[in-house]
C-alpha cells in the first residue's frame, strides 16, 4: 500500500515496474540508524564534540570497530564536547579512564578489549557508573550481553588512510532523541 505522502508521485507510477511497487512502501532510511563517512581524524573529533555536548548522566555510548577504526579519536571529541579539559588516551591497559567535568560530573571511558569474560565485565559495574555518570565503551561488542539494551551504538570501520565509516544505531527513546539531534547537527535535517 502506498502511504499518503506518496500520493504526489502517483502520476509517475507507470514508470516503475510492477514488481518494484513494494519497494516504494519501505522507508529509504530507518529512523534508528544513520551512516556517516568521516574523511579526516579532525572531522571525527568534531562530530564527537557535537555528540559530547548532548550527553547527560545515564547515557551509554557503545563503540564497535577494529583497531585503528577511530574509536579513541571519537572519544577525544566526545570528552571535550562534554566539557572536560582532560586529555583522552586509550584505556587499553587500565580498562577504565575517568574524565572529570569542571562541575564535578564524571565520564567513564571503558576499554573492553582485555576483559576475559562476562563475569569480569560484571565486576566493572557499568550499571553503577551509569547512575552518576556518562559511560563510553570501546570494544563494547565484547560485553554486549551485560550492557543495558537501550544504548547509542556506533560501529566504525576503516575505509582508507583518512576515511572511516561510522554507523550509528539508537535503541530506546532517549537515544532516538540523541540520534535525531545529531542528524540535525550534521545534515541540518531531522
Ligand atoms: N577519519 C578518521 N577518523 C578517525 N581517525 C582517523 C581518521 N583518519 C585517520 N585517522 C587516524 O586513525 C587512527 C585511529 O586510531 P584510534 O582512534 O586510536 O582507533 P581505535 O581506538 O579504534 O583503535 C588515528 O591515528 C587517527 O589519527
Ligand atoms: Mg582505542
Amino acid at each position: 500500500m502506498l502511504a499518503f505522502h506518496d500520493i504526489k508521485i502517483l502520476h509517475l507510477l507507470h514508470r516503475i515496474p510492477f514488481r518494484a511497487y513494494n519497494l516504494l512502501d519501505m522507508p529509504i532510511f530507518d529512523n534508528q540508524s544513520m551512516e556517516f563517512i568521516s574523511r579526516h581524524a579532525d572531522q571525527t573529533r568534531r562530530l564527537g564534540v557535537r555528540l559530547g555536548l548532548m550527553l547527560q548522566v545515564g547515557d551509554l555510548i557503545g563503540l564497535e570497530g577494529e583497531l585503528g577504526s577511530g574509536k579513541t579519536t571519537l572519544v577525544q571529541g566526545i570528552v571535550s564536547g562534554w566539557g572536560s579539559p582532560d586529555l583522552v588516551t586509550s584505556p587499553s591497559f587500565v580498562l577504565v579512564n575517568v574524565y572529570q567535568h569542571p562541575q564535578g560530573q564524571r565520564l567513564y571511558h571503558v576499554d573492553a578489549y582485555r576483559l576475559a569474560n562476562a563475569a569480569e565485565a560484571e565486576d566493572l559495574d557499568i550499571f553503577g557508573m551509569l547512575e552518576s555518570s556518562v559511560v563510553v565503551i570501546e570494544w563494547a561488542d565484547r560485553i554486549r550481553t551485560i550492557l543495558p539494551k537501550e544504548n547509542f551504538w556506533i560501529n566504525m570501520h576503516w575505509v582508507a588512510e583518512d576515511q572511516r565509516d561510522m554507523l550509528f544505531h539508537a535503541s530506546g527513546e532517549r537515544y532516538l532523541l540523541l540520534l535525531n539531534e545529531l542528524r540535525h547537527q550534521i545534515y541540518g535535517v531531522s
